[in-house]
């Protein structure tokens, strides 16, 4: 039987792109049939005869926006790395921890070292912060592993991670993050691996939605950043990459090059490589956790993205090096102090934009007609508050494809 739920006497935050701004409606109503969106807007629009038929649910004036995304994650990982966060209050650079075997490697040591258990159950405690803020599509990254059989657990991991809880994931295969010990310093023989090993067997297994790449002089070239993408466009994958975070090696030329869903970090991201993002339709991914959590100096140049019409995207890296951040409305927080990002631009940021970033806009991230019923209740007098307010939650209720909680 069709169940049909009505959300009604709701503020509306649509962030439908035609709606224009958060896309404001003062007396909504939200009409959800079989986990889709049959109808939001103006309460007066609604046909009575479908009211009529539904279950009412009395938001009593709250704001409801769609379910948040947080498209940048690498939620699944062994260990921690306090040790090395000490070290850079000492003075030590991240750039050298990672050259001295520290930074993802430790990671990459702890997360070989974890049971699919433990994988599983410490992702599971950082998920659960996410869906208390109202997360109801997370972005999870591999990258930990940087070998077939951990990289493949990682993965299974973010996937189980969808089967124990209503959310939605979507997985990126990292192998480019880091060059494991064993490829002995030959990182064109380990990219090679990644493109042409790696990658087909996790395709295969289903394990893959995109490929992801760390473009950096602590990480990969360009050349092997292409060699990797040219091997996920064989197997028709989307693409996506961390670029320009510490360095402008053209890494968002690159991705757009690629065509790629987004690029992410982007502080050393020149004019030219805002402009080609716009003409690719490339999200630009805003990370300030990150940002923040390195006392990086540079900051995206938002400016050149909004000039040149560059979509901007908002999400926590949550890393247990550089960003241990499990608050999405945080890194909104931060989007706008550190980076200057409007409240529209930031709530965009972690709706809309997200769910482009992810190739997902068509299925959720807006308000509208047809998309799946994601949604979050929250108790605020204005959507500002959302952005504003530091280290609170003020969700009232999250729905998921229809379903509370
Ligand atoms: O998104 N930039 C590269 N990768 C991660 C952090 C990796 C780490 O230090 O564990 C990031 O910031
Ligand atoms: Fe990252």
């Amino acid at each position: 039987m069709a169940s049909t739920t009505l959300y009604r006497r709701a503020r509306l935050a649509t962030l439908a792109e035609n709606d224009g701004g958060l896309g404001l409606v003062a007396d909504g109503a939200v009409l959800v049939r079989d986990g889709r969106i049959a109808f939001a807007g103006p309460a007066r629009d609604l046909p009575a005869e479908a009211a009529a038929a539904a279950e009412p649910v009395d938001c009593a004036g709250r704001l409801v926006t769609p379910g948040l995304i947080d498209c940048h994650t690498h939620l699944v990982h062994g260990g921690e790395r306090s040790n090395e966060f000490e070290m850079r209050l000492e003075g030590v650079a991240y750039e050298d921890i990672a050259r001295a075997g520290g930074g993802i490697l430790s990671s990459v040591k702890a997360t070989r070292a974890a049971t699919d258990e433990e994988l599983l159950r410490s992702a599971l405690t950082r998920l659960d912060r996410l869906i208390a803020e109202g997360v109801t599509t997370v972005e999870v990254k591999s990258g930990y592993g940087l070998d077939l059989a951990t990289e493949a657990r990682m993965l299974r991991a973010a996937r189980h991670l969808g089967k124990v809880r209503n959310v939605g994931i979507r997985t990126s295969f990292l192998g480019a993050h880091a060059l494991p010990p064993e490829a002995r310093g030959d990182k064109d023989a380990y990219s090679r691996l990644v493109a042409d090993a790696m990658l087909p067997a996790l395709a295969s297994e289903g394990l893959v939605d995109a490929v992801d790449g760390f473009c950096e002089g602590i990480a990969f070239s360009p050349g092997q950043i292409a060699r990797v993408f040219d091997a996920a466009r064989g197997l028709g994958l989307p693409v996506k990459l961390h670029a320009d975070q510490l360095s402008d090696l053209g890494g968002a030329a690159l991705a757009a090059g690629y065509g790629a869903l987004s690029a992410d970090h982007l502080e050393h991201c020149s004019d030219a490589g805002a402009a080609a993002l716009a003409r690719a339709g490339t999200v630009a991914v805003m990370l300030p956790g990150a940002c923040y959590f390195l006392r990086e100096t540079h900051r995206p140049p938002v400016e050149a993205f909004r000039r040149h019409g560059t979509r901007m995207a908002v999400a926590t890296d949550y890393n247990p090096g550089t960003s241990p951040m499990t608050s999405l409305l945080m890194a909104a927080n931060m989007a706008a102090t550190l980076f200057r990002l409007t409240v529209a631009e930031c709530l965009a940021g972690i709706t809309r934009e997200a769910a482009r970033a992810l190739g997902l806009l068509h299925e959720t991230g807006t308000l509208e007609a047809g998309k799946w019923a994601d949604l979050a209740v929250w108790d605020v007098e204005r959507p500002a508050e959302l952005v504003c307010r530091m280290g609170s939650a003020p969700l009232h209720r999250r729905i998921r494809h229809g379903i509370p909680a």
